[in-house]
């Protein structure tokens, strides 16, 4: 998401007739998009902040925008905090952007923005042939951790047929593969609901693989269920936050579900798409997590067996009941039981994309491979990156290989002829 935040915020700029440059010495402008999901993200940006400081100091002349969740969430004490800041952007307020930077002047623009789903915002898409698409904005579910209500607002979804052309485009530009963005995907409400969303989407030309993040497990329904599976384009993929295997920690968390409830959801999807692939995000060290609820998110990960996982350590976020809450588990038992999760989660990931060997994949070609100039590189529709020893295949064609074998974090190919 906030990578096509940014997206958006190029798109604005270069609709005023602005050109980006790398090198924020030959710039007149310097826009930052911040995050403040975790505190280290937050620290990478102050550590940025600084930095950027000399550029002003020699060209007076040299405006700096900060925009994003930490802009949101710090406000007008951003300016006391960095004196050579010009301008406080929050992210339902990116539209703003344009006239400001004709103006130059010192601005906040951190307001709730109900109208923010009815404003679209041309986005300087990064790639040529994935692209995201927003979808919805906000959130309703105040997780007692997540920082995302407070700085991105109530969940606002995006009229249908505004997505519909925004797709319909993208199709005509030659993009193949849309991922369709919000917090909460499943609780999309505009004339239609999310699972006939999908439907819609499905039949437009070009477009030949649809994603889409992230889903909440609690509103995650049997008619999405019904609609991946019967939806060609739709991959067999899912990304579903767990946070935790103990249900005490569920609660205190506000997830609104248990492991129970969990597991049967995922029984369900792998019953009706086999061979789906499904990850999730794992929270470390909530405040109060005691040996034995870690113990039973170790387990959850064992049994439920996720083709990959994002886990991080838990980050008191202000204004968060969580950042309130008692028993805040030290740093070193936080990192120890990160490094467990995450080393029981590799030898799962491993063995999962080993016994892949020998199957047949579709592969969208992404570019050349970053290691190795004699290979491209692509992905299976459940999302898996595959390395292909061929470098001739085009960015953008899809590629039938055998996976010849099966690594940590890629898997090889080699293609079949048909
Ligand atoms: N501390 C640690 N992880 C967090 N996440 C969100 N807020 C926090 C926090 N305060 C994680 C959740 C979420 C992912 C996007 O970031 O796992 O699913
Ligand atoms: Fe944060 Fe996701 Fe929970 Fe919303 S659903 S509060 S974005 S973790």
């Amino acid at each position: 998401m906030n990578v096509h935040d940014s997206e958006k915020l190029c798109g604005i700029m270069e609709r005023k007739g602005f050109l980006e440059t790398d090198n924020p010495r030959n710039a007149d402008i310097i826009i930052f998009n911040t995050c403040s999901i975790r505190q280290k993200a937050e620290q990478k940006f102050y550590s940025e902040l600084g930095r950027v400081k000399s550029c002003k100091r020699r060209h007076p002349h040299v405006k700096i925008a900060v925009a994003g969740c930490i802009a949101q969430q710090e406000g007008k004490n951003l300016f006391r905090k960095a004196s050579h800041v010009d301008l406080i952007l929050g992210p339902q307020n990116l539209h703003v952007l344009g006239d400001w930077a004709e103006r130059g002047d010192i601005s906040v623009a951190t307001r709730d923005n109900p109208f923010i789903a009815l404003q679209d915002i041309p986005a300087k898409r990064f790639d040529t042939v994935k692209a995201w698409v927003t979808i919805m904005y906000g959130c309703n579910n105040f997780c007692t951790y997540c920082i995302v209500p407070y700085t991105r607002g109530r969940e606002r979804s995006r009229p249908s047929e505004r997505i519909l052309s925004e797709v319909l485009n993208l199709g005509d530009q030659g993009y193949k593969e849309i991922t369709l963005l919000g917090q909460n995907v499943n609780s999309y409400r505009s004339d239609i609901d999310f699972p006939g969303l999908l439907g819609k989407l499905d039949m437009i030309p070009g477009i030949e693989r649809i994603r889409f993040i992230t889903s909440h497990p609690r509103d995650l329904s049997d008619e999405l269920i019904e609609a991946m599976y019967e939806l060609p384009k739709v991959c067999e993929q899912i990304h579903l936050p767990l946070q935790s295997g103990s249900d005490r920690i569920l609660k205190l968390m506000n997830r609104g579900y248990t492991y129970k409830d969990y597991l049967a959801k995922v029984e369900r999807i792998r019953k009706r798409i086999p061979g789906i692939s499904i990850t999730t995000d794992i929270i470390a060290g909530f405040p109060s997590e005691k040996d034995e609820d870690h113990s039973r998110t170790l387990k959850a990960l064992d049994q439920i067996k996720f083709d990959g996982i994002f886990a991080f350590k838990f980050s008191p976020r202000p204004g968060t009941k969580a950042a309130l809450m008692p028993e805040s588990q030290p740093e070193i038992v936080k990192s120890e039981r990160l490094t467990e999760i995450l080393d029981i989660q590799d030898e799962i990931t491993e063995r999962i994309n080993r016994s892949l060997k020998g199957t047949v994949q579709e592969v969208l070609i992404e570019g050349p491979s970053k290691t190795d100039i004699g290979k491209v590189t692509g992905r299976t529709r459940t999302n898996k990156i595959v390395n292909i020893s061929d470098p001739t295949f085009p960015h953008g064609e899809i590629a039938v290989v055998e996976i010849s074998c099966g690594r940590k974090h890629s898997l090889e190919g080699i293609p079949v002829r048909i």
